[in-house]
């Protein structure tokens, strides 16, 4: 009896320690939050334009002072590099940043979607109206959703941590960019990452993690049914389960995100906050880099607006730009290093002739893909959701969306060994049909056909082409900084159709995949119904999928290599070291400068390529010291 009694006082015990303290007044107050925010975030107008930085007098600019480097963009990238840049005490870092810090909201990681998309910290970007392809959404326009704050795009992204394949990195060591080979990269990732293996039942290998490092990494918890029944159905097909960033990527695996006890570790948060205190280093928010200032081929400054006033902050070392793969060359193009003819057109003094804003490339996102069974996942209050997340860092407002599985696969169409062109990620629940709606801005005509049925027994399987070949660009649209970029990503558009007969394979893998045996057995059906505008093909053949791709494919929200990296000037824009080809002291560190579209998310690549970016500067100031 004693033995018994003790025994649940040390289980008790143990609970008390794994679970965080919290009253109910904090209950109280993130339903408050979170409740008001959703409210406010449905009638968000978004931006169109930057001209809420605009200067309020015509005056020359102030000065800001001198600055050893100046660091454009706090994003994933920026936020990295800045870190690693103010390890030098005797380095004066300058971080100058359009968006603020993030907040109690932003930190509840399921804000993101639901709620941060629609305020302030997202740019609100869309393409420019495309004629084949976004036709799903409402002026043909694909959404291109952006973070702006300390911590970028990871403000709103789905934390979603995956390395990429060892090849990718190969492949760019290959091709002209020396340093950067898989042996090269992994000791970055290994040194940044402090990784919690929550989920016993998930494969793990140890070698591939590290547990001290800034960057929290997580495994979704507690599993969702269906999630398991996905799981089942890859090795009923023949597929490993593994460890997502372990040796090998083809086969299925339960998710890693950027959590810390369920809360949103954004790079602002995981890498930047940390060390904001430090003397050495100072972060302008709420502010608009506009321009590069420079003397021949060398940076002399940068102008930068905050609250209607005009600055310009001189530059003793380098300019390093991480302001994203849609800003970064924007403001290359702003300063005059782009493609000649272009500037020309815009009246902007060519500084050196590059390719910046060409070969925009993304991974893709076939929608509505989805599917019911007979089993409902069970239903949470808001209430309920928030002690989970409180109390234990789990539950649906500790995930950014309820996806915890993925699939990485090699169809017919791939050349390479063990390098995967397709990922299925699979995401629970009838939230899935409308994640991002109010931004994506899906025409109601096309959502009604691909949302499924509402229930807690619907889910989604979302077949993701990597390595897609298609080409967009980023352009200005004016010489007005204040004014946004044209982007068009022309998805789908490459000569060979390679990226349909991808986009064609991996539907037919996710019909295949639910058709097995695991699924079965919950009586899986599949609830998309004929697309009208494709009602001249017959439901489910290769043709009506090509026509409804015109409608229900969208870019990934993975756009990279718009300043790309590699050796040769007539088609990259920055060399190995990441400084722009022809200038002496810019370099550009982000998702821009990736050279091709990779066998993964990218997020964690771009925290990568931020350490990698401070070592390389360190070095070239010849410096010995590293944390980022
Ligand atoms: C909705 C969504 C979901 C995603 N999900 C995932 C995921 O789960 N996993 C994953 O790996 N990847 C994901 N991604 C992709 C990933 O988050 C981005 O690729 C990554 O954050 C890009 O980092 P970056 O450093 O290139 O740019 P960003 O993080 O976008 O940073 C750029 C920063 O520069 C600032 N800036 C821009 N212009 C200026 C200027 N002129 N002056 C001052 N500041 C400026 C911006 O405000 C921003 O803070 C997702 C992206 C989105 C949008
Ligand atoms: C953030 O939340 C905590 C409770 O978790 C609260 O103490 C704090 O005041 C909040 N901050 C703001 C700015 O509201
Ligand atoms: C769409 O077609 C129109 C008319 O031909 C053309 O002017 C426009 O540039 C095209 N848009 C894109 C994004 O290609
Ligand atoms: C783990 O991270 C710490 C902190 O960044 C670092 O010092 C250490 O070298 C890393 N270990 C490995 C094996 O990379
Ligand atoms: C399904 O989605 C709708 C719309 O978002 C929502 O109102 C409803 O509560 C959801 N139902 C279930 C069972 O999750
Ligand atoms: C799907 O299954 C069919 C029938 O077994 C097979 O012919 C086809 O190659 C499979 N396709 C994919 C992409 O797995
Ligand atoms: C679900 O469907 C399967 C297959 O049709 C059936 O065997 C099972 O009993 C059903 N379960 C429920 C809970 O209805
Ligand atoms: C869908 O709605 C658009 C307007 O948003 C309209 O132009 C189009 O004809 C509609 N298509 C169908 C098949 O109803």
């Amino acid at each position: 009896m004693l033995k018994v009694t003790l025994g649940i006082l040390l289980c008790f015990l143990l609970f008390r320690l794994a679970a965080f303290a919290y009253t109910e007044e904090d209950v109280d107050y993130y339903e408050r939050l979170l409740k008001t925010s959703f409210k406010k975030s449905q009638t968000y107008q978004l931006h169109r334009s930057a001209t809420k930085y605009r200067a309020l007098r015509n005056s020359p600019p102030k000065v800001f002072g001198d600055y050893d480097f100046v660091v454009i963009g706090a994003g994933s990238t920026g936020a990295v590099i800045a870190r690693s840049l103010s390890d030098v005490p005797d380095w004066k870092v300058l971080v100058i940043e359009a968006g603020e810090w993030g907040n109690n909201l932003t930190s509840v990681t399921s804000s993101a979607y639901k709620i941060t998309v629609m305020s302030d910290y997202n740019w609100g970007y869309y393409s420019i109206p495309q004629n084949n392809t976004c036709l799903g959404f409402e002026g043909n326009r694909c959404p291109h959703p952006r973070g702006r704050g300390v911590g970028g795009s990871s403000l709103l992204n789905a934390l979603i941590y995956i390395r990429g394949n060892r090849k990718d990195f190969d492949i760019w060591c290959r091709d002209g960019n020396p340093g950067w080979c898989y042996k090269d990269i992994l000791p970055i990732y290994l040194r940044q990452e402090n990784y919690r293996h929550t989920d016993p039942e998930s494969p793990f290998e140890p070698a591939y993690h590290n547990y001290s490092g800034p960057l929290w990494v997580e495994q979704p918890m507690p599993r969702h049914f269906h999630h398991k029944i996905f799981l089942k159905a890859n090795e009923e097909m023949g597929y490993k389960i593994r460890d997502v960033n372990g040796i090998e990527q083809i086969g299925a695996m339960p998710f890693q995100v950027n959590t810390k006890k369920g809360t949103r570790q954004d790079s602002g948060t995981a890498f930047l906050k940390p060390v904001a205190q430090r003397k050495n280093l100072k972060v302008m928010t709420d502010s608009l880099a506009t321009k590069i200032l420079f003397d021949g081929k060398r940076a002399t400054g940068v102008l930068f607006l905050n609250k209607g006033i005009l600055y310009k902050v001189n530059v003793k070392k380098e300019v390093v730009v991480s302001a994203g793969a849609i800003n970064s060359p924007q403001l290359l193009l702003l300063s005059g290093i782009g493609p000649k003819k272009h500037l020309e057109e815009h009246n902007i003094e060519v500084i050196e002739d590059l390719p910046v804003g060409e070969s925009f490339s993304d991974h893709l996102q076939v929608h509505g893909l989805v599917f019911s069974s007979n089993v409902s996942e069970p239903i949470k209050t808001l209430r309920e959701s928030i002690k989970d997340f409180l109390g234990t860092g789990t539950g649906d407002l500790a995930e950014a969306v309820p996806t915890q599985a993925v699939g990485y696969y090699k169809t017919k169409l791939a050349k390479i060994d063990d390098y995967p062109d397709l990922e299925i990620s699979f995401q629970d629940t009838n939230e899935t049909a409308d994640a991002l709606t109010k931004y994506y801005n899906w025409k109601s005509n096309i959502s009604y056909y691909t949302a499924g049925i509402n229930a807690a027994s619907s889910f989604q399987l979302f077949a993701t082409p990597l390595h897609t070949k298609s080409l967009g660009y980023v352009r200005l649209r004016s010489s007005n900084p204040l004014e946004y970029p044209d982007i068009d990503p022309n998805i789908l558009s490459d000569p060979e159709g390679h990226d349909f007969d991808l986009v064609y394979e991996g539907i037919q893998f996710v019909l295949n995949l639910t058709n097995q045996e695991a699924f079965k057995k919950i009586n899986t059906k599949f609830e998309q119904k004929p697309l009208p505008q494709c009602s001249k093909f017959t439901f489910m053949t290769k043709d009506y999928w090509k026509c409804a791709s015109k409608f229900i494919v969208n870019h990934n929200n993975h756009p990279v290599s718009t300043c790309k990296m590699g050796p040769d000037r007539k088609k990259h824009v920055v060399d190995h070291t990441l400084k722009v080809h022809g200038i002496k002291n810019v370099r550009v560190a982000d998702a821009s400068v990736i050279p091709l579209s990779t066998s993964a998310h990218i997020n964690a690549i771009c925290y990568m390529i931020g350490g990698k970016g401070g070592d390389m500067i360190k070095r070239t100031w010849k410096k010995k010291l590293s944390s980022g």
